[in-house]
């Protein structure tokens, strides 16, 4: 090809990409909205909130800062990486609870104490969650949802085909049920993933063993780690640990839960984002054996970051996050439920209806692996140590190091 039409393609092919992206108007402010819903019914659910927001916010333009794999183990990475080099998002996914004091501390994330008010955002939310995202008076975030973490998923047609018909109320019947699957053929009954799913699994288990009280003293400093408590949670965690996939290290979230779509595995414990994913009716679902009406609850909510390019159009995306239009959309798809408390029940799948109710009449305890009950460091050094146990399978090891975590992350109020 001669330099002449080479320098004409070259045009052709300039003015094709700019009427193609003509339609997104370069001179309309953007917002870059940071999260890890990348995919499947994470990004559903991201979506249908960005519809409400291009229609509420018309001089405002999205721009998607999603970066990939669950509960946000490499977004969070490249947040901090990013705000240690002065470039923060607008805005920011965070959890509720420990996890945004942490960006509280640090003065990453700006006061909404007079959005709230204006929007009259503190009548809409529950106070026991307005009281988590409070610190010193003021306000730091906008709930988007409310999650829960505590809950079994199950291929129907797997347990059907092993003859199990009942649904296990203990964490000693759920091994039996695990015990009867394998002898069924089913090698690895249980769906696992990497270090925090694992956490999931733990904390399930020690909410049964050291109940709601027991277990919210974990992260107070009123429970001991290195107790008989936590020694025999382990044990139990150990054991069905025995009933999992060997790769469990390797795979995310989603990865776990397609053995169970294979019907590879018959249980997963997970949240409620996998209510996204399993719509067809061969799943059910049971809050975890033994926790009672526990419901371990996390919630997503965003925030204004300080140094954030645009923080007009970052006030419209966090008024539209908090609208009840702006929740009904994005929970329809996400799994979780609304935070607020005045979102009607139509359009809610038969599960997000039942979270509803309990998340009205059980009793709240918050996650390690979901910020609301652990600052990230706590989770950082869990999760190490949960993936040295799933290699080696060290108790003893692995209790003391959670006990030395402890010591160095409570706070004591
Ligand atoms: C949680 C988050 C949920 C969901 C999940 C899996 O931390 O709160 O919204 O995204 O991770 O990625």
């Amino acid at each position: 090809m001669s330099h002449t039409w080479r320098v004409l393609l070259a045009l052709i092919l300039t003015l094709t990409t700019a009427a193609a992206c003509g339609s997104e108007d370069e001179s309309v402010p953007e917002v870059e909205i940071f999260s890890w819903w990348a995919d499947g019914g994470e990004k559903a659910g991201l979506d249908a909130l960005v519809d409400e927001f291009t229609e509420r916010c018309p001089g405002e333009r999205f721009v998607n800062g999603a970066v990939a794999g669950g509960a946000g183990v490499n977004a969070k990475q490249e947040l901090t990486s990013r705000i240690q080099r002065k470039d923060p998002p607008d805005t920011f996914q965070v959890h509720a609870g420990a996890e945004l004091l942490d960006h509280i501390d640090a003065g990453q994330v700006r006061d909404l104490t007079t959005e709230y008010d204006t929007w009259g955002l503190r009548d809409a939310l529950p106070a026991g969650l307005v009281d988590d995202l409070t610190v010193n008076g003021k306000i730091y975030s906008v709930p988007v949802n409310v999650h829960r973490a505590n809950v079994v998923w199950a291929n129907t047609e797997v347990l059907a085909a092993a003859g199990i018909t009942r649904t296990p109320k203990t964490v000693d019947e759920f091994r039996a049920d695990l015990a009867t699957l394998r002898k069924a053929g089913v090698e690895a009954p249980l769906a696992l993933g990497r270090d925090w799913t694992q956490l999931m699994l733990l904390e399930s288990v020690l909410i049964s063993e050291l109940g709601p009280d027991g277990f919210d003293g974990l992260f107070t400093g009123a429970t001991a780690w290195d107790g008989a408590g936590v020694r025999a949670a382990l044990r139990e965690y150990a054991g069905l640990l025995d009933y999992s996939n060997r790769d469990r290290d390797t795979r995310d979230w989603p990865q776990a839960e397609q053995l169970l779509i294979d019907g590879t595995a018959a249980y997963q414990v997970m949240g409620d984002w996998e209510a996204a994913d399993l719509t067809a009716d061969t799943y059910s679902w049971f809050t975890f054996p033994g926790n009672g009406t526990v419901f371990q609850w996390l919630a997503d909510s965003f925030v204004l970051a300080t140094g954030a390019p645009n923080p007009e159009g970052t006030d419209c995306w966090l008024r539209t996050v908090g609208s009840v239009e702006g929740q009904r959309a994005f929970n329809a798809r996400k799994g979780s439920i609304p935070a607020r408390t005045d979102v009607p029940g139509k359009g809610f799948t038969a599960y997000q209806k039942a979270a509803m109710k309990d998340w009205r009449t059980a009793t709240p305890v918050p996650s390690c692996a979901h910020g609301s009950a652990c600052p990230q460091a706590w989770q950082n050094v869990i999760n190490t140590a949960l993936s040295g146990f799933s290699a080696d399978g060290d108790l003893t090891a692995l209790q003391n190091s959670l006990a030395t975590a402890a010591g160095r992350f409570v706070r004591k109020p």
